[in-house]
């Protein structure tokens, strides 16, 4: 498929996870796309896998915390490309603390990086997109929860939220969608993690499975494209049937048992 033909893209944390496979899907569509992040080596290296793919990337160092960072972020990408139609807001950080233990930097850290970041970029982007899509990365934390992962998961329900708002607020021009991963393995969730952990989180899936970057990339891909042309405001859920399940004393071992 070649959705993204000359079509322009931001990625926001595409230096790794996530981030990286949906500029690697974008690109491989046809997208030319701007991968960012803190770290430039690695944003370098995910520039390169594009390029030696036959696509096309380039590399802007932006800390989504500083809102002069976002702004030229998005000003440098329109003078690389001359244009934008597709931003991903992807970048993304959490703290492991309960809402009666988090501090004020927690907070800070977590809703500036993860919620006010994704608002000024979405800003930045609308006024210089004539027509696109904006993908804002939630998680099926947004849904149902886990102790101790605040303000995380109130910042991810509160992106549901806020895509709701641009969508009315962007439109017509500009579609808004959230993609809302579960466990996707990458080095920050599965690197250090052995068979039997990785075993037994597979098991109380639907799919049988963890999540892979690519599984999110084609979400994100879909409502991007034209293919999701009547879909705005809307949350995709990519977590292998995760938030389906129902916790009680029994819980069917989806891998083995089907
Ligand atoms: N993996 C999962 O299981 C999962 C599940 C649900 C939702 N998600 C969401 O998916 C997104 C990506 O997660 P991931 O698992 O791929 O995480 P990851 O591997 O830790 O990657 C995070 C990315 O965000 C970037 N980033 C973090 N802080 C930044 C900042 N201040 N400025 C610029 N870039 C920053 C990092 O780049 P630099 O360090 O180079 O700045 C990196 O590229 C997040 O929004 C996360 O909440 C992930």
């Amino acid at each position: 498929m070649n959705r993204f033909t000359d079509a322009v893209a931001i990625v926001t944390g595409s230096t790794r996870g996530i981030g990286a496979g949906v500029a690697e899907r974008l690109a491989a569509e046809g997208a030319s796309v701007v991968v960012s992040g803190r770290s430039e080596e690695d944003g370098r290296e995910t520039v390169a896998a594009i390029r030696e793919a036959g696509g096309t990337a380039h590399f802007v160092r932006a800390d989504m915390r500083d809102p002069g960072d976002i702004e030229t972020l998005v000003e440098a990408t329109v003078a690389e490309f001359d244009g934008l139609d597709v931003l991903v807001n992807n970048a993304g950080v959490e703290t492991y603390t309960g809402a009666d233990e988090a501090t004020v930097d927690d907070w800070s850290f977590v809703v500036e990086t993860d919620f006010r970041a994704f608002w000024l970029a979405a800003k930045h982007a609308y006024d210089r997109m004539e027509t696109g899509a904006i993908v804002n990365m939630s998680s099926n934390h947004s849904l149902a929860t886990t102790p101790e992962i605040f303000p995380y998961n109130a910042v991810k329900a509160g992106i549901n939220g806020m895509t709701r708002a641009m969508a009315l607020d962007f439109g017509p021009s500009v579609r808004v969608n959230t993609v809302a991963p579960g466990w996707v393995a990458v080095e920050r969730t599965t690197g250090d993690m052995d068979a039997d952990r990785r075993r037994e989180l597979a098991d109380i899936h639907p799919t049988g499975r963890l999540g892979t970057p690519d599984d999110v990339a084609g979400a994100v891909a879909f409502v991007a494209s034209d293919d999701a042309a009547f879909v705005t405001g809307s949350t995709i859920t990519v977590d292998g049937g995760r938030t389906a399940v129902l916790q009680d004393d029994f819980l069917p071992n989806y891998r083995e048992d089907r």
